[in-house]
């Protein structure tokens, strides 16, 4: 009983800590690294100091080292990057799995917007938001990219949700001004009521005492078709003052990509280019009509795609060309779209970018013949959905997260393949490779014993 309450005690805080695991993460597409056995030392601001391999030189000694200054912590299990959702409506956590019969531009009037609109409500926005917050991180979502609703108070509401949780995040009041397409109880009343109302948000967070750079601003123009021209051009210019994140939706739906080329006579991405919004800091939702051109653009930008897969089976009508995406060196990484995706689960956004990318290889129409019913080279595979959905995610938002390596967040996930309610299960003849994909795969929620976030345990306050 003692030993087993002095392990989890010791287990909350890994700040000034040698922790010995076996840790698996992948660097860069497809490229999977193990280190069993590895040690990751992490500083007093819960940052990775140092990583040693297993049977390199002086990994004994720095073993012994922290053991005998009483710092060593061993962690069984597999230790894997907390994961990057790129693109979560946090008001939408409520409509989850609600509507998804309806085409998008239906699905946002009749659902979206009133649902968005109840957050004018402040006790309200708490709730769900703190919910949401916990939910996720207890999911491994250790840093989110939020559309929030056109509320400043809600907004600020699900920063200080993230503050106090310890997720890392980027937090949006979603901006909407176009009288022809958002609705009289649902829109921003003026470019300059728009831009003040994000400033006022902008200040919350910023100056916020205890975000010690946990979570910050973007700048988010829900879409297109909801912002008057007026409207984008002060984004941009507010964006290139600023120098924070943009996010917005783009080219998502075949109605979406239309709505886009026939008010500004241009594809969605060189519109926002014009506007000023296609930076290094943009986070693009979907992007499933992008063409080759389009992508050869994002990649000089530096701009990134948020891959939606689970929510484009309801409302992308195609599969986003992911492989070729990166082919062309466009940045990718995972997001639920939490609730046009009706799932909060970060796995399950890994699982489907798999399944996603192999239906567009081999096409869905049993009627064609096969030689011409898909794309062929379109697929992934699960290491490259895991980098998407840990290091890629980290990097389309320049932050040190999702790989272990010196100067990252040591934000960390531990999957417990024995947890006795978990879905896991291990037959011994696993190869390295597997052993991962299993855990992808088939973990649960109760598999995913531990989140840390800057090295400290979440859920524990
Ligand atoms: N396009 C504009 N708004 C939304 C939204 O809330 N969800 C999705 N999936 N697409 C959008
Ligand atoms: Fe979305």
């Amino acid at each position: 009983m003692t030993d087993r309450y002095s392990a989890a005690h010791s287990w909350a805080d890994l700040r000034n800590r040698v922790v010995a695991g076996d840790w698996f993460h992948a660097p860069s597409p497809g490229r999977l690294e193990r280190m069993d056995g590895g040690l990751v030392e992490i500083g007093a601001d819960g940052r990775i100091v140092a990583v040693c391999h297993a049977g390199s030189e002086g990994h004994r000694a720095m073993a012994r080292a922290a053991a005998r200054a009483g710092r060593l912590v061993t962690l069984d299990g597999l230790l894997i990057p907390g994961l990057v959702d790129l693109h979560v409506h946090a008001p939408q956590y409520p409509q989850l799995g609600k509507g998804l019969d309806l085409p998008l531009e239906v699905w946002l009037q009749r659902y979206t917007f009133p649902l968005e609109a109840r957050y004018a409500d402040r006790l309200f926005a708490r709730h769900v938001y703190r919910r949401l917050v916990s939910d996720l991180l207890a999911g491994g979502t250790t840093t989110a990219l939020y559309f929030a609703s056109r509320h400043v108070e809600a907004t600020c509401e699900l920063a200080d949700a993230c503050i106090a949780a310890r997720q890392r995040a980027l937090v949006g009041r979603v901006i909407m001004d176009n009288p022809g397409q958002c609705p009289d109880f649902y829109r921003d009343a003026s470019v300059a009521e728009g831009l003040a109302a994000t400033r006022a948000v902008a200040a919350h967070i910023e100056s916020h005492p205890a975000n010690d750079g946990w979570v910050r601003p973007v700048v988010t123009p829900r879409f297109l078709p909801s912002c008057t021209d007026d409207m984008l051009r002060a984004l941009g210019d507010l964006a290139g003052e600023c120098g924070c994140h943009v996010q917005t939706h783009c080219a998502e739906s075949d109605w979406a990509r239309d709505y886009g080329q026939a008010r500004f006579g241009h594809s969605d991405i060189e519109t926002l280019d014009r506007f000023g919004l296609l930076t290094r800091h943009t986070v693009l939702a979907h992007g499933n009509f992008i063409t080759g051109a389009d992508m050869d653009l994002m990649a000089r930008r530096g701009a990134a795609v948020a891959h939606c897969p689970l929510s484009n089976a309801w409302f992308a009508n195609a599969v986003f060309p992911l492989r070729a995406a990166l082919e062309k060196g466009v940045r990718v990484g995972l997001g639920t779209d939490i609730a046009g995706g009706p799932s909060a689960s970060m796995m399950g956004a890994m699982r489907m970018t798999v399944a996603a990318s192999r239906m567009l290889r081999d096409g869905v129409d049993p009627d064609r013949p096969a030689a011409e019913r898909g794309r062929p080279g379109s697929d992934v595979d699960m290491i490259t959905a895991f980098h998407l959905a840990t290091a890629g995610g980290g990097d389309a938002l320049d932050l040190p997260v999702g790989r272990f390596a010196p100067g990252q967040h040591f934000d960390v996930l531990r999957i417990d393949p024995d947890a006795p309610l978990g879905t896991m299960r291990l037959w011994g003849d696993e190869s390295d490779e597997d052993l991962l994909a299993t855990a992808l795969y088939t973990a649960s929620r109760a598999n995913m014993t531990h989140v840390w976030t800057g090295g400290l345990q979440t859920g524990q306050a």
